[in-house]
């Protein structure tokens, strides 16, 4: 039997793949998805804050534009998922606190919040007591905190089911087996050869595999997209009805210098995140992890010990050089990257999901996405290559 040919044939079946895929067939392309597992990765294990201003940092005002431009895209893009799924994602316009324990913590917030007015973004000061009135289960040593209404959350679990859900509705097919080798002929990328022994065509090969993206066999080295993966150690306890509601937005903190992070979901779910590390394709749960994130947790809300934990779990954000995803032609004609999304896969899958399906539909790369081509890349690394044979 002969492969099958698509207009899009996407590697990845992770949010930000599907995404791609959902948004590609609704404008009429011949999409699929090659995935042993889709609607898996990294978004199994993410808490899914939608965290543009909170998780702002120095140098990155750039992917600030774009991660809020996906905020903004959220609630049309979620009523519209949940409508065409008919799940429900879990969406939480709940805003979030951002505190401090210590004098150390609290300049540091102090100075995130003068970058975010800088940036024009909107964030309340508060003081100790101020937290403690709108999260009573807060430390009675909070020191001050940034109350930033306008950071969300979604349950990135139920947003890979839907959009799984939204694909098959759309037409999408899927290949679920693992991507062995981009196929390139005449310089161009003609389709793949899976691990069944298959190999579907397509007219457009979009790279979506996560902290994976730069493991396919076959893709020339100038175009190979520099992302490694980093870890994230993640908990789910559970918040018995009695104690409820235990938080009502997304808590977070620098403790002792790493970020540790509450999100509350509606359905008694608490996650606490996340541990970041540079250990390779490791995806264990340490005893060192755990306690770090309880004790940082902990120093946050004593009340956590009372809660059931169950569940830990790692995963692997698709980190890049400058934290900021590849977006867009990869420089081989017919391959284009969907990937490095660091920290932020969640909150950018809309933005991501428009920018890749105008882009395969055959218009231009949207505005917003030019500076996330993934030429930023390619300049420098074959002169590096010269170097190292000089
Ligand atoms: N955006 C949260 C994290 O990557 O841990």
């Amino acid at each position: 039997m002969p492969s099958r040919t698509y207009d899009v044939l996407v590697v990845g079946g992770g949010i930000i793949g599907l995404v791609t895929a959902w948004r590609s067939a609704r404008r009429g392309l011949a999409v699929a998805v090659v995935d042993p597992e889709p609607g898996g990765g990294a978004a199994r294990v993410a808490a899914g804050m939608l965290a543009a201003v909170t998780e702002l940092h120095h140098g990155e005002e750039r992917l600030l534009a774009l991660n809020l431009e996906s905020a903004r895209r959220y609630p049309a893009f979620a009523a519209e998922l949940a409508e065409v799924s008919g799940q429900d994602l879990g969406y939480r316009r709940c805003g979030t606190l951002a505190v401090a324990l210590d004098a150390d913590d609290r300049a540091d917030l102090r100075e995130l919040h003068a970058l975010q007015l800088r940036c024009g973004l909107d964030a309340d000061w508060l003081t100790g007591r101020e937290c403690r009135r709108l999260e009573p289960m807060l430390a009675p040593g909070v020191r001050g905190g940034l109350r930033v209404d306008g950071d969300h959350q979604i349950d990135p679990r139920r947003l890979a089911t839907a959009l799984l859900t939204a694909c098959e509705r759309a037409g999408v097919a899927f290949h679920r087996a693992r991507a062995e080798r981009l196929d390139v002929r005449g310089g161009r990328a003609t389709g793949l050869t899976l691990a069944d022994g298959s190999a579907p065509g397509a007219g457009q090969v979009v790279l979506a595999g996560g902290a994976f993206s730069a493991l396919l066999d076959g893709v020339p080295e100038e175009v190979r997209p520099p992302v490694r993966p980093v870890k994230g150690q993640v908990l789910r306890l559970t918040v018995p009805a009695r104690y409820a509601p235990f938080l009502s937005r997304t808590v977070r903190a620098v403790v002792r210098g790493s970020g540790v992070y509450l999100v509350p979901r509606e359905n008694g779910e608490l996650v606490i995140g996340a541990t970041s590390e540079e250990q390779g394709f490791d995806t264990t749960v340490t005893a060192g992890g755990v306690y770090e994130l309880l004790r940082d947790a902990h120093a946050l809300l004593p009340g956590i010990t009372e809660l059931p934990l169950t569940e830990t779990r790692a995963g692997l954000r698709p980190g890049s050089p400058d934290n900021a995803p590849l977006l867009g032609p990869s420089g081989l004609d017919g391959l284009l990257l969907a990937t490095g999304h660091h920290r932020n896969g969640v909150l950018l899958t809309p933005v991501t999901g428009d920018v890749m399906a105008e882009t395969l539909a055959g218009g231009a790369v949207p505005a917003v996405a030019r500076p996330f081509a993934p030429e930023r890349f390619r300049t420098a690394r074959p002169a590096a290559r010269q170097e190292q044979h000089a």
